[in-house]
């Protein structure tokens, strides 16, 4: 039997929680470190199950891959493989991230077929054509991608949207490329930010530049370097929505207020207060929520991943609310979860609640009108992506019965150690399976 979590209706969650560094950047330095001659130290690694894939991943290529508390030490070994295995087929985004620094460093490359959550179709094509200009020969084949180059060359790569993977794929490689590379129409959501960072801290000639450019001066080396990662913006919002959700005051640690800016604004124009100080972000509803048209976007706009536990809240408060899903096609799928737990969610093509996207004229489900209050109740569903399992986890918790959320493995791959926090907080969780 695979893991599942038995949820009983629990009353206001409160206390406090303190976010470790992301799930999305803590991987990305990891692939950084690989750059680097000497080791490197990752400190505030969250405990997700994406470091201990990435991290076999990079001892399978000759990494030397270590945790020292939560610091993970990276350092590349004397003898590179330039092949990931297949075996690491479908088990996250990061294969694809190691295309340009294995052909920088070895002069060929293959990585399996990625995976990732059951969002979108997700192609690799921005990343395929962006290695490709910049000299890498890449056959695709049903096992993976094959790639040779004697060094890529640095060009000018134009994305055609801002994709964060993209970016960052472009980033890794450009900085042991010959050459200037330009990336244009960026991605610039803080994890980006925070890796160009770490690079410059490793050597690399990186400017940032107005209007989504980043500007890459190629380097023959690049050395080990520390970095504390940030807080995940993502488990922040996700945590404050818990508390909001049941009526209680969930008060998180550990993440800044400057990347939670456009979350925090939509929550005040639903009626929550928030107390916000250096250290810590509370936020409270004492006198309810109002609904809201909200649409996601690229940063700084509001977050794709911040989308779940919002729709949870919209079902809470009074009136109808509308989301509008712009960044990938199929975001939704967690919204059969929250409709079995009682969510009077209905699914749109139309773009609402917002100007025309990309989906626009398309037959994507992506806008949703949420009618609230909804009455919750007690059921048993299938989570079948991280995000999934966390709103149905908190939307479980405030049904009038027990629930079952089956195959949790999701959830507790992408959240920082989900069931000590949500039980630290007054949530009654009982695992069920080994
Ligand atoms: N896209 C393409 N072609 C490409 C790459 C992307 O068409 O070659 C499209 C995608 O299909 C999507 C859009 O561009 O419609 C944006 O995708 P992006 O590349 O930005 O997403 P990603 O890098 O695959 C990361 C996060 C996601 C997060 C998105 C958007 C990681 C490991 N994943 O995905 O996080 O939603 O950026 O911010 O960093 C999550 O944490 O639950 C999660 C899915």
């Amino acid at each position: 039997m695979t893991r599942a979590w038995k949820i009983e209706p629990t009353g206001p969650l409160r206390g406090d929680v303190t976010v470790r560094g992301s799930k999305n950047a803590v991987t990305k330095h990891m692939v950084a470190a690989l750059l680097g001659e000497g080791p490197s130290r990752i400190a505030n690694a969250p405990r997700v199950g994406d470091v201990e894939i990435t991290g076999s991943m990079l001892r399978s290529v000759g990494a030397s891959v270590e945790r020292e508390g939560d610091t993970l030490v990276i350092e590349r070994g004397a003898e590179l493989s330039a092949a990931v295995p297949t075996t690491f087929t479908g088990r996250n985004r990061i294969p694809v991230l190691l295309l340009g620094p294995l052909l920088n460093l070895t002069g060929e490359a293959f990585v399996p077929l990625v995976g990732g959550d059951a969002i979108g179709p997700r192609p690799l094509d921005f990343h395929i054509d962006a290695l490709t200009k910049m000299g890498a020969n890449i056959v695709v084949d049903e096992t993976g991608i094959h790639a040779t180059a004697r060094r890529l060359q640095g060009t000018k790569v134009q994305l055609p949207y801002p994709s964060v993977g993209a970016t960052e794929s472009v980033m890794l490689s450009a900085v042991l490329a010959e050459g200037r590379t330009v990336i244009q129409n960026a991605a610039v959501e803080p994890e980006i930010m925070e890796l160009a960072l770490f690079l410059q801290r490793m050597g690399a000639g990186i400017q940032l530049q107005p209007d989504r450019r980043i500007l890459i001066e190629g380097v023959e080396k690049l050395h080990g370097a520390a970095t504390t990662l940030a807080g995940d913006r993502l488990e922040a919002f996700s945590y404050l929505v818990a508390g909001l959700l049941t009526g209680g005051q969930v008060r998180v640690h550990g993440c800044a207020q400057e990347r939670l800016v456009t979350a925090i604004e939509t929550l005040r124009k639903m009626g929550t207060h928030f107390e916000i100080s250096d250290q810590y972000i509370t936020a409270s509803a004492p006198n309810g929520l109002r609904s809201a048209a909200v649409h996601t976007d690229t940063h700084p706009g509001f977050a794709t991943d911040w989308q779940q536990p919002l729709l949870v809240l919209m079902s809470q408060a009074r009136g109808l609310s509308v989301l509008h899903e712009t960044v990938f096609e199929n975001r939704f799928v967690y919204v059969k979860a929250l409709q079995q737990l009682g969510c009077e969610i209905e699914l749109f093509p139309m773009c609402l609640g917002g100007n025309a996207c990309r989906f626009h004229d398309t037959n994507h489900l992506h806008s949703a009108v949420v009618h609230g209050p909804s009455k919750l109740v007690g059921a048993e569903v299938h989570v079948p992506d991280v995000r999934t399992g966390y709103s149905s986890v908190i939307a479980a918790s405030i049904a009038d019965g027990p629930s079952v959320l089956l195959d949790v493995e999701s959830l507790e791959r992408g959240y920082d150690e989900p069931l000590n926090r949500l039980q630290s907080l007054g949530m009654a969780i009982t695992v069920i399976g080994s």
